[in-house]
């Protein structure tokens, strides 16, 4: 659905986006994470085919971004970083003006501005003034804006910076719909623990380059540095920290706060399964048992250290 190849722009002497590999297939959430600078908003206005290449190439729906941005534009809706609002409309006016924009017409135009507005959750907002919408309603406005023509991408670019905790909360169950939708959405942000449970994939932009990608729970495997295993026993803690120990495939087991055990093991791959077989097998009864999920906040830092100065 969307893919650049060796995706280049400099600003005069600024390299902003430096062979910039990434790939987007249909009906993923993608998350496009890095921190100030990284080039996020460049991508996504070359994307948007509002900025052209110094080199490589892009494409959105098997569309050329240089020379085929007509069609581009039909197929995507991009919400900047910064958007201003009209003055002296109302929410409703404000869509209608939209969705003449992209003609469309008659009584069409008005009952896509009413399933908007009810998609967007801004249904008892209809005839308030935009100007007078706090900045999270703003936000879902500006989501609102981009959906009436109904594209199959949507190019989003940090929908949920500058709000406060709820207003966070809300713009991303509205994302969430979208991507159940089947819409194909790419969503920057520099908090990846802000897309972590909406995205189906992610991306880590750093200085103009992509250094990972694939799935959510693929990157975090990456990131995860130690395979550690969770596990409450019934009783016999002690006993079986020993034991534990003492087999190969462990590297380190120790009792933690609460009775836990923190078991950490060599290999990479069927860590609870292994556990829970070692400690059945030897008559221990097992209350819980889980893998240690690095946070996704964990994973960024570990990926991008050394790079990030
Ligand atoms: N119009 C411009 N002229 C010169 N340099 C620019 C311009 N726009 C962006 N840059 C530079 O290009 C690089 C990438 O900027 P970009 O805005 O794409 O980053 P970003 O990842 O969106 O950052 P942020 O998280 O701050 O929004 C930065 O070094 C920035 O200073
Ligand atoms: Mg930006």
């Amino acid at each position: 659905m969307i893919e650049t190849r060796y995706l280049t722009k400099h600003y005069k002497d600024v390299v902003a986006l430096d062979n910039l590999n990434m790939k987007i297939e249909q009906g993923q959430v993608y998350g496009f994470i890095g921190p100030n600078g990284a080039g996020k908003t460049t991508t996504i206005k070359i994307l948007s085919t509002l900025l052209k290449p110094t080199a490589g190439t892009a494409t959105v729906c098997g569309y050329d971004v240089v020379r085929q941005g007509k069609h581009i534009r039909r197929h995507i809706g991009y919400m900047p970083d910064f958007f201003g609002v009209y003055e002296d409309m109302k929410v409703t006016e404000y869509l209608s003006f939209f969705a003449a924009a992209y003609r469309i017409t008659g009584p069409e135009r008005e009952a896509r501005v009413k399933d908007i507005l009810e998609l967007t959750d801004l249904g008892d907002k209809a005839d308030t003034f935009v100007e007078s919408l706090s900045r999270g309603m703003q936000q879902r406005l500006g989501v609102a804006r981009v959906l009436l023509h109904d594209p199959e991408v949507l190019l989003l670019d940090e929908p949920a910076s500058g709000l406060d905790p709820r207003a966070r909360i809300e713009i991303r169950a509205l994302l969430k719909e979208l991507g159940k939708m089947g819409k194909t959405i790419l969503i920057s942000s520099h908090i990846l623990t802000e897309l972590a449970e909406m995205c189906t994939h992610v991306g880590i932009i750093e200085r103009g380059r992509l250094i990972a990608q694939g799935p959510i729970k693929e990157i975090m495997k990456q990131a995860t540095r130690h395979n550690v295993i969770h596990v409450t026993l019934a009783d016999r803690a002690a006993e079986a920290v020993e034991f534990l120990n003492s087999h190969e495939a462990v590297t380190q087991a120790r009792q933690e706060d609460g009775g836990v055990i923190a078991v950490e093991l060599n290999g990479k791959d069927s860590g609870p399964a292994l556990v829970a077989e070692l400690l059945v097998k030897n008559g221990y009864r097992i209350e819980s048992l889980k893998r240690d999920e690095a946070s996704l906040e964990l994973a960024f830092m570990h990926l991008t250290k050394g790079i990030v100065s």
